[in-house]
């Protein structure tokens, strides 16, 4: 269905997770892949190349996306390795919950410097090489963004800086046919979740119109489309991808 033969993707925290499940879906379309994670990940991310296998050229790329330094090499590595980039997919996020009243200082930085300074530090470093090939961003945001969650302050102001991140850059890049869009998922079944406590997960079930939670190709297949030609008049968009949680 799609064609991604000679298209260069990165995707950022693409060791486990939506991240992986993202990876597969565009090794499976043919694209040449640059997997992005943090050095405890390197085990991790030889396993994913290896389930790719045969299906396309893979490469990893360890980097903390919080960084600037580490992702200037980065993205310098990807363009001797493989000499140019079509998309990025900022994927990369961790959660440190607790209620305001109790969360450091620390707990409030990580958050914010991970999952949205992570995004400004990619994309800022990509673009250069995005631009000529009127290239795509798709970003993951959350709908904690849109609509908060108790114990996550940080992690839905990162999220919502990601939705305004998202929008305000489609408007800058959108005359270079660069076209930039986020994803808002709700609850995904991956490691991030499975903190989550049984109680909670039982109501965000029953909130959700669909009755049950995600799983990570369910994302992959949206980033797969936005990333793809048949999106082509699709910019600064924020697409729900939650089984109608944030209605
Ligand atoms: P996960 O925890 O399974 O995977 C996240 C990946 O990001 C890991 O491989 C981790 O090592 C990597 N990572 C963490 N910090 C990094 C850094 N500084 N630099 C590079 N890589 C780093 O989580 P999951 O669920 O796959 O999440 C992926 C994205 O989806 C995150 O942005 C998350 O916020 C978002 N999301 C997840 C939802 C869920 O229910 N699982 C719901 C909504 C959004």
């Amino acid at each position: 269905m799609y064609n991604f033969k000679n298209k260069v993707v990165l995707i950022t925290g693409a060791a486990q997770g939506i991240g992986k499940a993202i990876s597969l879906k565009f090794a499976s379309f043919g694209a040449k892949l640059a997997l992005n994670d943090i050095f405890t990940q390197e085990e991790n991310l030889k396993k994913v190349i290896s389930e790719i296998g045969e299906k396309s050229e893979a490469r990893y790329f360890l980097a903390d996306v919080s960084k600037l330094e580490e992702v200037k090499k980065m993205i310098q590595d990807i363009k001797k390795e493989f000499g140019r980039l079509d998309v990025l997919v900022n994927n990369a996020g961790i959660i440190r919950d607790r209620t305001l009243a109790k969360m450091t200082k620390e707990e409030w930085q990580k958050v914010i410097d991970v999952d949205l300074t992570g995004i400004f530090n990619c994309s800022k470093t990509a673009l250069p090489l995005l631009v000529p090939n009127q290239g795509k961003i798709i970003n993951i945001s959350s709908v904690v963004g849109q609509r908060g969650n108790f114990g996550q302050t940080n992690y839905a102001a990162a999220k919502a800086g990601v939705i305004g991140f998202t929008k305000a850059l489609s408007k800058e890049v959108g005359r270079f046919g660069v076209r930039v869009n986020a994803i808002a998922p709700g609850f995904i079944e991956t490691k991030m979740a499975e903190g989550v406590p049984d109680k909670m997960k039982t109501i965000i079930k029953q909130l959700t119109s669909l009755g049950r939670f995600g799983k990570p190709e369910e994302v992959a297949n949206a980033v797969i489309f936005l990333a793809s030609d048949e999106a082509s008049f699709i910019t600064g968009a924020i697409l729900n991808l939650d089984g109608g949680l944030a209605i």
